[in-house]
């Protein structure tokens, strides 16, 4: 049995996590326009993700014997000038989402609700591993000197460098 605090924290999350596939899925859509093929990518698998995410939590409620109430979900802004204004929304929206579970991480101890702390973990965990990714993915539009142009050498390679950029990332974390 979850507090009433928890519970409309992790419901709220749910709605939360399908905002997020559906801002990364309308970026995705943004890059196929764009023909960027790599950042488009990029962007699905993120909103897979998403959606993985969402689904956690959907089903950690459900074992608690918790109702998921969904809620209204705004359409995602559509129109962006180049690829770095879409990483930089998407990496601000990263930010927002680790304040979100880091209040979860927050009230389930001062609760000592020790098993949605537990739970929240991996959230705490996969959060870092994001903001990590999309610092890396600007680190790199940095040194290929990318400023946002529309077209070019420097956005082909940023292109190229996000089709794996995924892959990159959780190759690093098994090395690591
Ligand atoms: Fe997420």
């Amino acid at each position: 049995m979850l507090s009433d605090t928890i519970y409309q924290l992790l419901n709220n999350q749910v709605s939360a996590e399908q905002e997020a596939a559906y801002k990364y899925l309308q970026m995705a859509a943004w890059a196929e326009k764009e023909g960027l093929n790599g950042a488009a990518q990029f962007f699905r698998t993120h909103s897979q993700e998403e959606e993985e995410h969402r689904d956690r939590i959907f089903n950690y409620l459900i074992e608690c014997g918790q109702p998921v109430i969904l809620q209204t979900i705004e359409a995602p802004k559509h129109d962006f000038n180049n690829l770095l204004e879409v990483i930089h929304a998407a990496f601000e929206h990263e930010k927002k989402v680790t304040s979100m579970i880091k209040r979860i991480a927050e009230a389930s101890f001062a609760e000592q609700d020790y098993q949605t702390f537990n739970f929240i973990q991996w959230f705490v965990a996969e959060q870092h591993e994001e903001e990590t990714l999309f610092t890396t993915v600007l680190d790199k539009a940095k040194i290929l000197g990318y400023e946002g142009e529309k077209q070019g050498q420097a956005l082909y390679l940023l292109d190229q460098y996000l089709a794996t950029a995924h892959g990159n990332a959780e190759s690093a974390e098994a090395d690591g």
